[in-house]
């Protein structure tokens, strides 16, 4: 297939890209890269040895999107693109709602315009507010805290009308839950600008002493050792997930979730990086974050069945591989 990745060098898309091509289909990727680098895409031709068509091109310009549609035959599109950070969406909501949710309506209605009727988009575990846990596919979405978990589902809702008014659309909406890990090569993998929010980019910024020490948000949760617990997944894993998601596309709307079923809590993430790496991680116990939940892991028994799609790599995977990409960065 060829299908058009936007938002495709950033950190899960780039990965994506790479699974696709090993796949054998074709990639067109665009991205405004307002929080990617340019030298991803030579990375990822690096490691596929394939050229890429790439557009810098914000994904809300219509035009500029109607004509990258134009150009190309495209059998499907994959809509990464979006802004993330939880806390910036909090401060500046016009431009979350703006960016998440005009892009989505552009990149939707290119693609009846076009004619392009696969259709896959980054959801979030987020969208299950604080439903009881393993979170299942068949949940009522319940609020989220910040405007970023809002645009998600928001996004699901325009999406699912959409793919109810025209029954030739395949719909696939897949629910991260926490990726983590970067690509063997140590070539791409994840890079934050700042100091990094989600943990395993934090952990990896002690490891190489940029930052002193890891501050737990919380022992005092109803958990295994009072820590958060979260399902932290591979992010090759979920860009093969991606690639099973495009290739068992059926008309309808497809909801999964992906993650690997497992909780891992703070403290157990910290012994797993300390031992996949023997680096030890000082850490600090802190107050609780707002916003946190005690616990957040998926039932992923509905992608196994109808993707034949499962998580390979454990929480050591994860990582080791999250080190070899920080250590490789500088
Ligand atoms: P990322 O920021 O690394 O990648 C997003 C890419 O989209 C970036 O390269 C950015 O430059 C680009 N982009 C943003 N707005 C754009 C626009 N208007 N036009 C063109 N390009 C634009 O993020 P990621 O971690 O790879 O996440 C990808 C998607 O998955 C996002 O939609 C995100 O919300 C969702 N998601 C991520 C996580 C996570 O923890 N990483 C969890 C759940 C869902
Ligand atoms: C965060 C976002 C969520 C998003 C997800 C994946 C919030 C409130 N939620 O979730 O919307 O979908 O990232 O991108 O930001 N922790 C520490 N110390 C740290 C950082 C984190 O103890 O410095 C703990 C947290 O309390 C949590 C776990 O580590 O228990 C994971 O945190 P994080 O990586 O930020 O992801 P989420 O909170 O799951």
């Amino acid at each position: 297939m060829k299908v058009l990745v936007t938002g495709g060098l950033g950190y899960i898309g780039s990965h994506t890209c790479v699974a696709l091509l090993e796949a054998g289909h074709t990639v067109v990727i665009v991205d405004n890269l307002s929080n990617s680098k340019i030298d991803t895409l030579n990375k990822v031709m690096q490691i596929t040895k394939k050229n890429i068509p790439f557009y810098k091109v914000d994904v809300t310009d219509v035009l500029a999107v109607n004509s990258i549609f134009s150009k190309h035959d495209l059998d499907a599109v994959i809509h990464f693109a979006g802004f993330k950070a939880v806390g910036e969406s909090v401060e500046k909501p016009i431009e979350y709602y703006h960016n998440n949710v005009v892009s989505t309506l552009i990149i939707a209605e290119a693609c009846r315009k076009y004619n392009v009727h696969r259709f896959v988009f980054s959801s979030s575990a987020t969208v299950y507010g604080d439903n009881k846990v393993p979170f299942v596919e068949t949940m009522d979405l319940l609020p989220t805290t910040n405007p970023y978990g809002e645009t998600k589902a928001i996004n699901e809702r325009i999406l699912i009308d959409i793919a109810k008014a025209n029954p030739a659309i395949s719909l696939s909406i897949l629910r991260y839950f926490n990726p983590a890990g970067a690509h063997k090569s140590g070539l791409i993998g994840e890079s934050p600008v700042g100091i990094p929010n989600n943990i395993m980019p934090y952990i990896s910024q002690v490891a190489n002493g940029k930052l002193e020490k890891l501050r737990v948000f919380g022992n005092d949760y109803n958990t295994v050792d009072g820590t958060g617990v979260r399902d932290y997944i591979h992010v090759i894993d979920l860009a093969a997930g991606h690639v099973a998601a495009l290739e068992n596309l059926n008309e309808g709307i497809h909801i999964y979730n992906l993650g690997t079923g497992q909780g891992v809590s703070v403290l157990e993430l910290v012994k797993a990086f300390e031992d996949a790496n023997n680096i030890k991680i000082p850490i600090e116990i802190v107050e609780r974050r707002p916003g946190d939940l005690a616990s957040c892991y998926a039932d992923v028994s509905k992608a196994k069945q109808e993707l034949g799609w499962e998580a390979k790599y454990d929480i050591v995977a994860m990582c080791h591989d999250s080190w070899n990409f920080e250590k490789n960065r500088f």
